[in-house]
């Protein structure tokens, strides 16, 4: 999809900020077309007139990922207007305040899984209704889990279920589509400097102890993300579904 297909549309689901941002901008620079999703109005507005002097590529829209009517229609006037996509990307996500389980209420409980999971179900349905309703003949889904995926730390249980949940989700979609030759995969970052982290980074007794759990002993940038959201995605990973890649400085194997 990198070179032959120019102007392939990727949708990124959290591109206003963080990994999805710098994910945006590298679709752009290999020459996609980008179709960016997010729930946070002002950012998604000055993202788009930052890229957009750069380039007319790029389009944002205000969304919500849990409404699955919202999401329902953007895919729809793609389908009306004969586009297909060819990439969804889904990096659209929250972090909620970390606490024992018992002092989570249920309404943070089923918001993190509505955003985290069932924001990330919608966008994958539309977008495989497309493919199919479009016959895409080549088509790639990476969705943003975590660490947090495979593994559980303590005080972070919806935030561990929901990006658990996140990767048996992309597994089963890889079985479902590969014979389409459209591909999922799921990756796992590791601590990065993001937005999302801003407050946590702040705090040097956190840090301390997550740096030394991290071999590599640094946090990484989201360009860093990027570069392998955009690689699983790319014909350079065209025999590559169903997997998952941590990109977390090796504390995963540590
Ligand atoms: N930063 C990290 O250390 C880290 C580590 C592991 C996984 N992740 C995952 O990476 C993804 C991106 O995180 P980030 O660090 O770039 O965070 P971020 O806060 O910078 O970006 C998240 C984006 O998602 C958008 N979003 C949130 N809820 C939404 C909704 N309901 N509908 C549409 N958009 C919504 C936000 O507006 C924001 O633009 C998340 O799924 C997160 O769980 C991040």
């Amino acid at each position: 999809m990198s070179d032959k297909n120019k102007k392939s549309l990727a949708v990124i689901t959290g591109g206003a900020s963080g990994i999805g941002l710098s994910t945006v901008k590298r679709f752009l620079n290999e020459g996609y077309e980008v179709l960016i999703l997010d729930a946070n109005k002002e950012a998604g507005e000055v993202s788009l007139n930052n890229l957009k002097s750069d380039t007319c590529n790029v389009n944002f829209l205000h969304c919500d990922i849990t409404n699955h009517s919202q999401i329902d229609a953007i895919f729809e006037d793609l389908h009306a207007k004969n586009c297909p996509a060819h990439v969804l990307v889904n990096c659209a996500g929250i972090s909620p305040a970390l606490n024992p389980l018992h002092q989570y209420s249920v309404e943070e409980w089923h918001r993190t899984i509505a955003i985290n999971l069932h924001g990330t179900f919608y966008a994958c349905r539309e977008f495989l209704k497309l493919a199919t309703a479009l016959k895409i003949n080549e088509g790639s889904i990476v969705n943003v889990a975590s660490i947090m995926g495979v593994r559980a730390s303590a005080a972070q249980a919806p935030y561990a279920a929901s990006k658990h949940a996140v990767v048996g989700l992309t597994k089963s979609i890889a079985q479902d589509y590969a014979t389409m030759n459209i591909r999922a995969n799921a990756i796992g970052p590791g601590v990065i400097d993001t937005p999302m982290n801003t407050e946590l980074m702040k705090d040097d007794n956190i840090m301390q102890y997550m740096l030394q759990r991290i071999p590599m002993k640094r946090v990484a940038t989201s360009d860093e993300v990027a570069n392998l959201i955009y690689f699983l995605a790319s014909s350079e990973a065209s025999y590559i579904t169903g997997s998952y890649y941590p990109i977390d400085g090796g504390y995963l194997a540590s």
